[in-house]
């Protein structure tokens, strides 16, 4: 991402340095986990939110580096109890943490990580930033146990999905806009547009990491995990309105009886690849994606928002 690299390079590079100061735990195992972490770093693209968002408004300062290191950790301590709850052994090409040290730790780390996000506002008394990410925490909660509980019944519709999405990971993105927005703005008005706009394109980013799943490239994580969770994502919901009442019957019996045997759920596959379900997400996909931009192009025209515009098709473009 070139035009990103070149407007908020150096910011990323003094949030990256700010960042790790931060992962000092005083316990020994702490300290490993920590460490660990801060090694096997992912793309960072919730502080590039962050810190464009800032810049299409005003001129990042102090506060802007605080809000980018809160919604890291933030997004690093549910990624964490995210492989517990999915039972996930790898992330970011590596071992997850439950997969190192098992789930007692990583869920205790990942709280060690979520107070040390909330503790950077309190301490600097960012209380906007608090509401605006305690927010976000409430409602990523709220989306994993929504998805756990369709995952039981295995009766999601796609209104439901796109509740389960806009909690889960939307939520996060929205923050990271409006945050990075108000550190720069100090405008209500102005952060709630970034909201709505972090809205959109989370929605989208979500719809791409459910098509990332249905892939079998390298993503830095296991694929054709989300069946075998028995999570219904948009490719999937689409094709059950789709298939006959006999088909329909078939698929649900797999997902929920045989959902780790690969044959029956490549049989899944194909009859998502046959009617057309992959498409059709990415159709809506590129429609998020053009709302944003639609959103974003009533935001004050610089380089920055330019940039801004380079995230927004990365987000839906790239390959992990
Ligand atoms: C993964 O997010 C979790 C989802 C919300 C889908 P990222 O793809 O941004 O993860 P990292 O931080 O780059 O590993
Ligand atoms: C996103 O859900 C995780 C959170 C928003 C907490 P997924 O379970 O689909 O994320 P990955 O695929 O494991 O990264
Ligand atoms: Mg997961
Ligand atoms: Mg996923």
């Amino acid at each position: 991402m070139k035009q990103v690299s070149q407007i908020i390079g150096d910011n990323l590079l003094i949030f990256e340095k700010k960042f790790t100061k931060n992962l000092n735990g005083n316990n020994k195992l702490l300290q490993q986990v920590l460490k660990f972490i801060i090694k096997r770093k992912g793309k960072q693209m919730r502080p590039m939110f962050v810190f464009l968002s800032a810049k299409i408004v005003g001129e990042i300062n102090e506060s802007t580096y605080r809000a980018a290191s809160m919604i890291e950790l933030l997004h690093t301590a549910t990624l964490v109890h995210d492989d517990v709850v999915d039972d996930a052994m790898m992330r970011r090409n590596f071992f997850s943490i439950n997969a190192i040290w098992k789930n007692k730790i990583a869920v205790l780390v990942g709280d060690y990580l979520l107070a040390k996000g909330l503790l950077i506002s309190v301490e600097n008394e960012d209380f906007e930033l608090l509401r605006i990410t305690s927010n976000a925490v409430k409602e990523m909660s709220e989306g994993e146990l929504l998805q756990i509980e369709k995952a039981r019944k295995l009766d999601i519709t796609e209104e439901v999905y796109f509740e389960i999405i806009r909690s889960k990971t939307a939520s996060l993105l929205a923050s990271a806009c409006s945050a990075g927005a108000f550190s720069t703005s100090n405008d209500k008005e102005v952060t709630e547009r970034f909201r709505a706009f972090g809205e959109k394109i989370g929605i989208a980013f979500q719809i791409k990491d459910d098509l990332l799943d249905y892939g079998h490239e390298n993503i830095g994580k296991p694929t054709g995990i989300d069946i075998k969770e028995k999570k219904m994502t948009l490719p999937l919901i689409y094709t059950l309105l789709k298939v006959s009442e006999i088909d329909k019957r078939k698929i649900i019996y797999i997902i929920k009886n045989q959902n780790t045997n690969k044959k029956k759920v490549d049989e899944v596959l194909k009859y998502v690849n046959q009617y057309g379900g992959l498409d059709y997400a990415k159709h809506v996909m590129e429609q998020y994606k053009n709302d944003a931009l639609e959103l974003l192009y009533q935001l004050p025209k610089n380089s920055a928002r330019d940039a801004m515009e380079e995230l927004v098709n990365f987000t839906i473009m790239r390959a992990h």
